[in-house]
């Protein structure tokens, strides 16, 4: 924690860049998918280390990436199961899972319903756990959640930022502290575009396989640079 930023704080991460870890080593895309959810596993027992992350919030998979080849999307649905079957390692590391994404009986929503029961039973395995809360946004877009906070909001009567706020896909999630982005993309996405409004951001040259507890300090550390 900083002086300027006493609560715990929120990182927020774009896990870029496995395609291209992958290809650098003469390797199927789908081993730099397989090598990201272990980098994943690695950066949760990181940051609950840290102490001073309260939330990570991580991009697992969009609205945008199901027009991927077939078997690539297969392989990262069977990754997203695996990193929900965490359970054990979620309690050791005293972390909650939590989910952004399109509610799933919502119009269009198209998490497959063995992703859903895996993110159900992890939520509700880790709810009991009082660390850090880890978030994977799957089958999730910004412009998505958006518009229904917005229709909802609409519901209510008055669209305002704290009408929008409540009908967020987690209102309980507060603004993104940092967010980073792996693999020298120097964009933002469909990524949390509400929350991360004045968040400090941290890009990356290093793919989303090689990002470790020690570029996740670097990430947190600018904040200091920028309260200094
Ligand atoms: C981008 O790499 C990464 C994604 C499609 C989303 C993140 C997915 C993972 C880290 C794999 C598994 C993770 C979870 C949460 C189970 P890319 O394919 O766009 O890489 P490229 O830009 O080099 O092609």
């Amino acid at each position: 924690m900083t002086p300027a930023n006493p609560r715990p704080l929120h990182i927020a991460c774009i896990m870029d860049g496995n395609g291209r870890w992958a290809r650098r080593r003469g390797l199927p895309r789908t081993d730099g998918h397989t090598a990201g959810e272990e980098a994943l596993a690695e950066v949760v027992r990181s940051a609950a280390h840290l102490k001073n992350i309260g939330w990570l919030t991580v991009f697992g998979f969009s609205t945008e990436n199901w027009v991927r080849p077939r078997t690539e999307v297969r392989h990262i649905l069977s990754l997203h199961r695996k990193l929900f079957s965490r359970t054990e390692e979620m309690n050791s590391n005293n972390a909650r899972t939590r989910w952004i994404g399109r509610p799933f009986t919502d119009k269009g929503a198209r998490t497959p319903v063995y992703v859903q029961k895996a993110i159900t039973k992890a939520i509700a395995d880790t709810a009991h756990n009082t660390g850090m809360a880890v978030t994977v946004a799957f089958d999730y877009g910004s412009r998505a959640e958006l518009i229904r906070a917005a229709q909802r909001a609409m519901k209510e009567g008055v669209v305002s930022p704290e009408s929008i706020e409540r009908n967020l896909y987690d209102p309980t999630l507060p603004a993104v502290d940092v967010l980073v982005r792996t693999s020298g993309e120097t964009r933002i996405s469909n990524f949390m575009l509400w929350q991360i409004k004045g968040c400090a951001v941290y890009f990356t040259e290093r793919t989303w396989p090689d990002f470790n507890a020690q570029e996740l300090n670097e990430a947190v550390a600018v904040l200091t640079h920028r309260a200094a």
